[in-house]
């Protein structure tokens, strides 16, 4: 049988990489005090150890003081980074994982007001939109050291034993020397391309100087920037000749599009909704016209895709960075046969998104991804066989029926509804999430390998329950829809999952009142403003949809913006009554000018009213908690967690506390847990974080 394109080796340079699979660098803020330290080496490890070729680390890690992490980069320019960097590597390497690190200055991509309060600096005093931060126009002494702090940081990564390094060029410092969109330099930094890459041209010299010509460099770059005004894509071919004709450059890794503006990021690293693969033909051309060792990734998410690359002479090396967040072990299983194993990234950007926000990567359905150090990817089999009764089959509950599975036990799932999926599969109708239904159709298909028996269609009551004689019951029953509007109205409203699910046609002229800011309500706008209606879409926050990160809400306002939807932030809907003539009064307040609107007492004099003939309302989701509360009795936990135990990753006490303080009855027959949105809402990785750290246990 010929060998699979993706499972051949690829010789850069000295370096043998053994297949064709790379992580390209991505940032997931695990450094500690700005070093990769025991988190951010378990998390490259445990895909080195599953036998990726490469892995290039850190995401913009910083050459100078004052390009400030904007998302908990790695900071290059201390010297300690080197002995934890050398640990890092030398624990990849053990597993023939070849290591690079992408250095960056982000320029006028930071902010002024962090670490040391340096001014950013750019080949302009433009703005970027993403950052806001206005820049110094660099100097020539900014220059001078500029260059030196990139040859500093290269000399400690080959300090470190790294394979390599690469430049990121696209929307930081150095390829806002090269577009006229970002450079009103003077000759010699500013006017031609050749002068736009002067500095770039400067600062590989450098490097070259103090790490010889046997280590490996290579530069992250648009080849086009796809804005009126910017580096077109002749422009880039330009660019990727000079390049590579510099002889200072061992591989190109190309990207197209521009990254100043969340929308700009957005089609740079599409999300779900979006294409797969859109970039790979124009990275082939440029593959084509080089003839030189070129990388790419965004948006390869399958293993199939990710061949085609390979096969068709497109890249040398493919990116499948997300896809390995989602799952480390797809080199492994498709080494194995076991392609249909892997567990697929279904491109939520929750762990992208993340970064933006302050947070850490996470992965939206593999709570162990970032947690390598607490959480298992690979579940332990379970000492003594078990009866689970797992009572929904939404995120959490087929989790837990996973992960109880893999661990050997008998597991019965009890689902009301006549399919899989719960919130999931009600978010996953809509076009936009559909990549969502992923999480769902992956968990199924472990649960039938493992044995797990599914019985839908079962509204389960304690006794059906009881009549199981588990072991363990987990509740995963889910949410419901939250209606109750504080004021007089309620039963005039409708809700977005109404909207969603179709059970409610939409009407023509109508008012979303959101007060979670979730999927739900933008999801519902869209279907809304899709079928023609007039819509204004209400919030009371300060922002649209702050639960929805930045680069997730980019296709929602695409869309949105061209239907024409109204958007009103800051006022509250209040309450709703009926005209004369049959229509629906809106009566809209604001926790600014009206105390009674917002504690929801409903006397106070309304700001304003809106005539409507739909008011849809999204208050998020309520628990669905009635059973837990009738087997709670039964149990002889009373349904109570340690959480000390849980966090340390510890089986749970059998018991749980006294009778007393449970209500429940001495003479328990099973362990009882919720998880999920059946305690409290919170969203899909909560659910399944809750249900993977209990049942790894269980
Ligand atoms: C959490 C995270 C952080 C990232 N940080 C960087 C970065 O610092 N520099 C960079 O060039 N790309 C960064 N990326 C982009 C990835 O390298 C890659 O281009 C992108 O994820 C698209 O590839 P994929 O679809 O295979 O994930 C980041 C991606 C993620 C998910
Ligand atoms: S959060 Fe979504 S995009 Fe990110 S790795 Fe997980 S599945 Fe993929």
């Amino acid at each position: 049988m010929a060998q699979d394109p993706l499972l051949t080796p690829f010789t850069l340079k000295h370096l043998t990489l053994k297949n064709r699979l790379m992580m390209t660098s991505h940032e997931p803020a695990y450094p500690e005090d700005g070093m990769p330290k025991a988190r951010y080496r378990a998390y490259h490890e445990e895909r080195a150890r599953a036998g990726i070729a490469l892995t290039m680390t850190a995401g913009s890690a910083s050459v100078a003081k004052d390009s400030p992490p904007v998302f908990n980069n790695i900071l290059a320019y201390r010297d300690e980074v080197v002995p934890w960097l050398s640990e890092l590597t030398d624990a990849c390497h053990e597993h023939g994982t070849a290591v690079m690190i992408q250095l960056t200055h982000l320029g006028r991509r930071t902010r002024w007001d962090k670490a040391d309060w340096l001014p950013a600096v750019s080949a302009s005093h433009r703005r970027e939109a993403a950052h806001r931060a206005f820049p110094k126009r660099v100097e020539d002494w900014d220059i001078a050291r500029l260059i030196q702090d990139y040859a500093d940081a290269a000399e400690r990564m080959q300090a470190a034993g790294l394979d390599g390094i690469e430049l990121q060029a696209y929307g930081h410092l150095m390829d806002q020397f090269w577009s006229p969109l970002t450079n009103t330099l003077d000759s010699p930094y500013g006017g031609s391309l050749e002068n736009r890459l002067r500095f770039t041209m400067e600062v590989l010299s450098a490097i070259r100087a103090r790490v010889g010509s046997e280590f490996i460099v290579g530069v992250r770059y648009t080849g086009d920037e796809c804005l009126s005004g910017g580096l077109d894509a002749s422009d880039g071919l330009e660019v990727s000749r000079l390049l590579r004709d510099s002889g200072q450059v061992d591989f190109l890794n190309v990207v197209r599009g521009h990254i100043d503006t969340d929308a700009g990021l957005t089609d740079v690293i599409p999300i779900q909704g979006m294409a797969s693969a859109p970039h790979l033909d124009f990275a082939g051309q440029i593959r084509e016209a080089m003839d030189f060792p070129t990388f790419h990734g965004a948006k390869i998410q399958d293993i199939a895709t990710a061949r085609h690359a390979i096969a068709t002479g497109k890249v040398d090396m493919v990116g499948m960075t997300r896809a390995h967040m989602a799952d480390p072990h797809i080199v492994r299983k498709l080494m194995a046969g076991q392609e249909e194993t892997i567990r697929p990234c279904v491109g939520a950007n929750y762990c992208l998104d993340r970064i933006y926000q302050g947070g850490s990567a996470y992965c939206i359905h593999n709570a162990a991804t970032g947690r390598e150090l607490e959480q298992p990817h690979d579940i332990t089999p379970a000492e003594v066989t078990r009866k689970v009764v797992i009572i929904g089959a939404g995120p959490a509950g087929l989790e837990a029926a996973r992960v109880a599975g893999e661990r050997g036990h008998q597991v019965v799932v009890l689902e009301a509804a006549d399919q899989p999926g719960g919130q999931i599969r009600l978010t996953a109708q809509s076009e936009r999430r559909r990549e969502m239904i992923g999480i769902i159709d992956w968990r199924i298909s472990r649960c039938e390998a493992l044995g797990v028996e599914m019985r839908y269609n079962v509204f389960a009551e304690a006794e059906d329950v009881l009549a199981e004689q588990p072991d363990v019951v987990i509740v995963a029953t889910g949410g419901y829809p939250e209606e109750d509007m504080p004021q007089v109205g309620s039963e005039l409203v409708v809700s977005s999952w109404d909207i969603l699910s179709g059970h409610v046609t939409p009407g023509r002229n109508v008012l979303l009142f959101d007060d979670a800011g979730d999927h739900a309500a933008l999801q519902a706008a869209e279907m809304i403003a899709n079928s023609g209606a007039r819509l204004e879409m209400m919030t009371p926050d300060r922002t649209f949809a702050p639960e929805i990160m930045a680069m997730n809400l980019v296709p929602y306002m695409r869309s949105l913006q061209r239907l024409a939807v109204t958007f009103t932030p800051t006022y509250r809907l209040g309450s709703v009554t009926r005209s004369e003539d049959g229509q629906l009064i809106a009566h809209i307040g604001s926790d600014y000018l009206d105390d009674a609107v917002a504690q929801g007492k409903g006397t106070g004099a309304y700001a304003d009213q809106r005539l409507v003939d739909q008011v849809v309302v999204n208050y998020g989701a309520r628990p669905m908690e009635d059973l837990y509360f009738e087997l709670k009795p039964h149990s002889r936990n009373g349904g109570a967690v340690d959480y000390d135990a849980l966090i340390a990753g510890l089986a749970q006490p059998v018991d749980g506390p006294s009778p007393e303080h449970t209500q429940r009855a001495a003479e328990g027959s099973f362990q009882l847990y919720r998880i999920g949105d059946a305690v409290a809402t919170r969203n899909t990785h909560a659910a399944i974080h809750d249900a993977l750290r209990l049942m790894k246990v269980v």
